[in-house]
């Protein structure tokens, strides 16, 4: 049921990073979760060991208004996983136009998955304004914005506190309190990363709901397509995403407990 949008003013901050372990920390607290990529890019699925030449997913499909459940995969670590797919410049501009003309192309498959009592879907959006989120944040529990732990996520605040960034579509009309912030790849030996994270914390109050360590064991375990918590649990960054994990449980409306086994449950 609850839908998790990630999103963030400005690219390279760690969304698709976030997108795939927070959802892996959410199974792992026995949640039943979706980690859909709406970025063309179609780089969430790296995350979850899918081969590089495996390029299909449902963006393409979306544009085609065909059936999109049918790329649905359940991977290793349990979490369900929709990927975008490869698109090229014309079927990106098709997807785009067709989004625009008949945004129940999107909506519709999203509304679909909510209906499902016992799930939690996070969704991955491209960096800065986009019509995917336009479309879907009115549809969301929690649009969590990530900032980077410097200067440019420090600037950014007058822009947050107004609601003027991401476009004045889709995050306008949000009510505030479906709007959440995390601080990542923050240094813990760099003066300045903590400086604005210390000032950020306290400028956001409740707002923040969390912050991730800049540590190499998350970018190594993307190099080795599996998830932070499998590959270093015990480092900063898993302590942090484990945190971050219990902060968006709690925060989320409760989905129905999630049955022993998953099974198939998308195949019906
Ligand atoms: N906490 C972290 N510590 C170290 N490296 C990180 C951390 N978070 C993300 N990275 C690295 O930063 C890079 C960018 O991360 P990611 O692709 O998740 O960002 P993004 O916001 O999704 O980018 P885009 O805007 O292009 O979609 C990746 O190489 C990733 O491994
Ligand atoms: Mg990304």
């Amino acid at each position: 049921m609850p839908l998790l949008c990630i999103a963030s003013p400005k690219g390279g901050v760690g969304k698709t990073t976030l997108t795939a372990n927070l959802a892996d920390a959410l199974r792992r607290r026995g949640r039943r979760v979706l980690a859909m990529d709406l970025d063309p890019q179609n780089a969430l699925r790296l995350h979850f060991g899918v081969p590089l030449a495996d390029r299909a997913g449902f963006g393409p499909e979306l544009a085609r208004g065909g059936s999109w459940r049918g790329h649905i995969r359940q991977t290793a670590a349990g979490v369900a996983l929709l990927p975008h797919g490869t698109v090229d410049m014309a079927e990106a501009l098709t997807l785009a136009n067709a989004l625009e003309r008949m945004p129940e192309r999107l909506t519709g498959p999203v509304r679909e998955l909510l209906a499902d009592p016992s799930l939690i879907v996070v969704a991955d959006l491209p960096p800065g304004p986009s019509r995917a989120l336009d479309l879907i944040a009115p549809l969301s529990d929690m649009v969590m914005i990530v900032l980077l732990a410097d200067a440019h996520g420090a600037a950014l605040m007058p822009e947050i506190d107004s609601g003027r960034f991401l476009g004045l579509g889709g995050l306008h009309g949000l009510q505030p309190g479906r709007l959440r912030l995390v601080l990542n790849q923050v240094d813990y030996g760099s003066r300045l990363s903590r400086a604005v994270a210390e000032a950020l914390a306290r400028h956001l109050g409740p707002r923040l709901l969390g912050a991730i360590a800049r540590e190499d064991s998350v970018a190594e375990a993307l190099a080795a397509q599996r998830l932070v918590l499998e590959t270093a649990p015990a480092c900063r960054a898993a302590l942090d995403l484990r945190e971050l994990g219990q902060a968006v449980a709690t925060a989320l409306p409760l989905p129905v407990e999630a049955p022993a086994a998953i099974g198939a449950w998308w195949a019906r």
